[in-house]
């Protein structure tokens, strides 16, 4: 098999192996090497004119997690055994408007030009 059809196929057994985990073992964690990797891979995301609305918060202290435990329904067993717990902070629809400080600040940042 040539190199492609192997990178091909390691992409697809990425996919059929990947699934929605519901709790971890709290014992394993991710290394700080493997995870900055993941945060990068999510920094490098592509966006709406390049506009990257969003912020990652990576929440590691357990007191916050514990409280977050409360207003998280969809993250009962992840918040107390996930080796590393990201939130995903997006702005708001009146934030990524075309006339927004925000946009035309990312307008002139990403392509150099104000509107
Ligand atoms: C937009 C989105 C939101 C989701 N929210 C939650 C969630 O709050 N809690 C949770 O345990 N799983 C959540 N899931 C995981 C889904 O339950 C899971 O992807 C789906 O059941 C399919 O299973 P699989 O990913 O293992 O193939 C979410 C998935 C998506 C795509």
């Amino acid at each position: 098999m040539t190199e492609r059809v192997i990178k091909r196929q390691e992409i697809l057994d990425a996919f059929n192996f990947r699934r929605a985990i519901k709790s971890f073992d709290p014992t394993k964690k991710i290394s700080e090497e493997d995870f900055n990797v993941i945060l990068e891979a999510a920094r490098l995301s592509p966006s709406s004119c390049g506009i990257e609305p969003w912020k990652f918060l990576v929440v590691q202290n357990q007191e916050f997690r514990e409280k977050l435990i409360e207003i998280s329904p969809g993250a009962q067993g992840h918040l107390p055994t996930a080796s590393h717990f990201v939130i995903i902070l997006s702005r708001t629809s009146k934030d990524t408007r075309y006339d927004s400080e925000y946009v035309k600040n990312q307008w002139l940042s990403v392509w150099g030009v104000s509107r």
